[in-house]
């Protein structure tokens, strides 16, 4: 069939929505309506090139180019019709798209950990989990879907591994929502930081993510809810959804932070600026306190590997770096959970979308995102 999708040729390039060839389901895949998509800050890395493969690593590994690719993975839609074999879902089915497939069956899954799943060493390749081959086609060439999704579109064809149903009542955007920024900001305090009612904690950026890490924060009762972020609509949403103090910068929020917990510092820090940069880590751990954690949730450029921080300090005062996928939990149970938590009135959420495009608008959503205007942009497909 055909269908329309926002393709990025090549670095540093808008996206261009263009018609495009959709081959039908193959066995374990579904076709699928995409309603919504959340615009998030890691189809930008695409943009900028930080979560590129370096061109000559894929050259000397015999890998496909990286582009042309349909961007796009915090996404909602309709099943429209499933392929051979798919025992999961059926037509008509609402589903949120998950970043990272769940096969069920590798180590991380069977120990509860899906976020971590093996299929997910293949995000950066080309063609579906099946079996490699592309559905998305422009004339004769293929092309790419990001995180096997490519949610930037009308329609797409995944695999029933990326797909994980939702209560149909509930509305699009949301669901689009918590497919990805909702759940990694919110697993970001929940399951990484592990914060505990009275903690104080500090969240570092906030977009679409931190603000859910904010979220997160206060539904597990921390007391004290630092939110860090130079853009004064993006500090004043944060005090509406559970912040209790702002600062501009982390320079800022060190005396704040001094003064809420008597000089002992933050329970945890959570990194969700747009890019993370190595000096962004060191200022972090400073303002963690003895016995306490820093969770890295933003994305670095892909060949970053350096960081300036004090290494006797880490030692000596017990404190903790940890990264952070998908919230470190297991999409599957958490996104009805979140979902849940929304329609139980205590996880805000149609509060974060700041506005809608249509799919040909979005690189004035793009725009609007690196311009600090929005705290989530969505796309809606009529
Ligand atoms: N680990 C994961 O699984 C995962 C999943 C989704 C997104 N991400 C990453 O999380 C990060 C945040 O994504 P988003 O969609 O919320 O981005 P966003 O662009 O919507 O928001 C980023 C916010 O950070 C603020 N900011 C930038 N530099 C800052 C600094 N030095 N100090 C304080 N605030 C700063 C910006 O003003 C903005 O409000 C991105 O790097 C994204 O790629 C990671
Ligand atoms: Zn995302
Ligand atoms: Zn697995």
């Amino acid at each position: 069939m055909k269908t329309r999708a926002a393709v990025l040729w090549g670095l540093h390039q808008d996206w261009k929505v263009e018609e495009i060839e959709l081959d039908p389901p193959k066995t374990g895949e579904i076709l699928v309506k995409w309603e919504a998509a959340g615009l998030c800050h890691s189809d930008e890395h695409l943009v900028t090139g930080d979560m590129v493969v370096p061109e000559e690593i894929r050259e000397a590994a015999g890998l496909p180019p990286s582009f042309p690719i349909i961007g796009g993975h915090e996404g909602a839609g309709v099943v429209l019709e499933v392929g051979p074999g798919v025992t999961t879902l059926k037509e008509g089915d609402h589903i949120a798209a998950s970043f990272f497939p769940a096969c069920g069956r590798c180590r991380y899954c069977v120990t509860g950990h899906t976020n971590l799943c093996d299929l997910g060493a293949g995000t950066f390749g080309r063609g579906q989990i099946s079996d490699g081959t592309d559905r998305h086609h422009i004339g004769d060439q293929g092309i790419a879907i990001l995180a096997k999704l490519g949610t930037f579109a009308e329609h797409g064809v995944i695999s029933e591994m990326s797909a994980i149903k939702v209560d149909p009542d509930l509305p699009m955007t949301a669901v689009a929502l918590v497919s990805c920024g909702v759940t990694t900001g919110f697993g970001s305090a929940v399951h990484r930081a592990e914060v505990q009612p009275g903690e104080t904690v500090v969240v570092v950026g906030i977009g679409g993510v931190g603000i859910n890490a904010v979220q997160g924060a206060r539904i597990a009762g921390a007391r004290n809810i630092v939110a860090v972020d130079p853009i004064e609509l993006k500090r004043e949403t944060a005090m509406s959804l559970g912040a209790t103090h702002t600062a501009s910068s982390m320079a800022e929020a060190m005396p704040i932070v001094t003064d809420l917990t008597s000089g002992q510092m933050a329970d945890s820090v959570i990194l969700t600026p747009g890019v993370l940069y190595g000096d962004l880590l060191g200022q972090a751990l400073s303002l963690t306190g003895k016995g306490g954690t820093t969770v890295v949730t933003a994305i670095a450029p892909m060949t970053q590997a350096q960081a300036d921080i004090n290494l006797f300090e880490l030692a000596m005062w017990q404190k903790e770096v940890r990264g952070v996928i998908f919230g470190a939990g297991n999409p599957r149970f958490d996104i009805p959970n979140l979902l849940a938590l929304y329609q139980s009135g205590q996880l805000k959420l149609d509060e974060l979308i700041t506005r809608t495009y249509t799919l040909d608008e979005i690189n004035e959503g793009y725009q609007a995102m690196r311009d600090g205007k929005n705290i989530r942009g969505v796309i809606v497909n009529k």
